[in-house]
């Protein structure tokens, strides 16, 4: 139950203690576990007090558990790569980072030209702190280098790596809106400070998380119909196209995902080296 300012006024009057949340409010179902400091003992104290009128009747009064440490977007927006780093690394505005071993941030030269996005950390990844080290990063690295690309080269051969999201959703499974929108302004911000000539969204999430504004019927629109066009997030052009770790499922559409890396290719010969 939320209470308006008449309804904490009494109660405070009543001698009530009633917590109240510095950030806005979630209803107490919906809320992200709490970050860790403080506990989910201290939260869950917090989320109920106790009225005790002058009747001696207990009548419990549910009131909002915190929100977790939003994003700060604002200040993401202004941050360098050292900062948008160190941010990440210490990002608690989701439960994700309860269960990571490492934030994922981003791999390559950040002077690259070609931004490669994917969805999200798996074991390897949380483990090593990099993206795409495992099965899908093999294949991804393979084919990168059908492109003359690498994540460990300078200049022209360059390639950026990172993910929409930053922490491994525990068990592999798919990132939850909520973690795509809390994690969102990092990407925003990588991709603001790369100013990569390209991007190339790998899979559905990535594709979705990019194209959400430029798109409108993009969450139910299969990967497919996103493919074989350039679409745009702030300005840059963006080439759709599958996930490495499908294709791992589905070796029959390599072909298919030559062809986009092709189109990416195009665009980029079109720009000035
Ligand atoms: N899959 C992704 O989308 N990203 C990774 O970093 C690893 C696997």
């Amino acid at each position: 139950m939320e209470l308006d300012t008449r309804q904490r006024a009494m109660l405070e009057e009543m001698g009530v203690k009633v917590f109240r949340p510095s950030l806005p409010t979630v209803a107490l179902d919906d809320a992200p576990p709490s970050p860790p400091q403080g506990g989910d003992a201290a939260v869950r104290a917090a989320a109920v007090a106790v009225a005790r009128p002058a009747t001696g009747v207990a009548a419990p009064v549910r009131v909002a558990a915190p929100a977790m440490a939003r994003a700060p977007v604002g200040e993401i927006a202004g941050m360098d790569w050292d900062a948008l780093e160190q941010a990440v690394a210490s990002c608690q505005a989701c439960g994700l980072c309860r269960s990571r071993k490492n934030t994922v941030f981003g791999v390559g030269s950040r002077q690259a030209r070609w931004l490669i996005v994917g969805e999200a950390p798996g074991e390897n990844e949380d483990l090593q702190g990099e993206p795409f080290v495992g099965q899908a990063g093999a294949l991804l690295d393979n084919m990168l280098k059908a492109l003359g690309l690498s994540r460990a080269a300078e200049g022209a051969q360059a390639a950026y790596i990172a993910n929409v999201l930053k922490c491994r959703p525990p068990g592999n499974r798919n990132p939850q809106p909520e973690e795509v929108l809390q994690c969102e302004p990092y990407l925003r911000r990588q991709v603001a400070l790369l100013q990569p000539q390209v991007i190339l969204a790998l899979g559905r999430f990535a594709a979705q998380s990019l194209l959400q504004h430029s798109v409108p019927e993009v969450a139910t629109m299969p990967l497919g119909r996103l493919r074989g066009q350039v679409h745009q997030y702030e300005a840059v052009p963006v080439v759709v196209s599958y996930h490495p770790a499908y294709l791992l499922r589905t070796p029959q559409d390599k072909a298919k995902a030559w062809a986009d890396l092709c189109l990416a290719r195009g665009l980029m010969q079109r720009v000035p080296a």
